[in-house]
């Protein structure tokens, strides 16, 4: 087996690993339920952030440069005007953003987009489970189109 892995996959990679680590451990603790793939947190976006996102986004969600990608900031970032924008990330990922379409609800991906749009941005209109099933229908031909894969 070839090993190509460069300083950049690797990071990426190594948090991935402790995102699972960290489903993991949530799951342990959780009562059984609910879709086998979906991380078992609640529906609070601010849950699914501190869980998930922070970890590469900061806590002030003003990004940082790790090991070779640089992450954007996600707090006053003029793309998140646009829900499509960010479900559509979630859903797909792009370059080292990671996909979540198989491993969160569409609920928590409505919650945390509806989280980081209101709560490190202005904008108040919550992003819904339809705009999120909406986007996912397109999404479900290619839920591997992303660069890195
Ligand atoms: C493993 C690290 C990692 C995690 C976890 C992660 N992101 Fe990202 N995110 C990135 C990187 C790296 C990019 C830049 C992607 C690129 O190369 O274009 C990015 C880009 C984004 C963008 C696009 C920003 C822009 O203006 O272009 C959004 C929105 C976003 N992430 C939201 C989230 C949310 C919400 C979560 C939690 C559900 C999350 N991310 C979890 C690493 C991560």
């Amino acid at each position: 087996m070839k090993l190509r892995l460069s300083l950049k996959t690797i990071a990426p990679m190594a948090l991935a690993a402790t995102l699972v680590a960290g489903t993991v451990a949530v799951r342990a603790q959780d009562a059984p339920g609910g879709g086998p793939n979906k991380v078992e947190i609640s529906n609070e976006g601010k849950e699914v952030y501190e869980t998930i996102c922070q970890a590469c986004h900061m806590a002030d969600a003003k990004g940082g440069g790790g090991a070779g990608a640089a992450i954007p900031a996600l707090a006053g970032n003029k793309n998140l005007a646009s829900k499509d924008f960010i479900v559509n990330i979630l859903l797909k990922g792009r370059g080292g953003m990671p996909w979540f379409y198989d491993m969160l609800s569409h609920k928590q991906i409505a919650a945390v987009a509806t989280y980081v749009r209101g709560h490190f941005n202005a904008y108040a209109e919550p992003v819904t489970e339809a705009d999120v099933d909406r986007l996912a229908a397109g999404a479900k031909a290619s839920p591997k189109d992303c660069s890195t894969c």
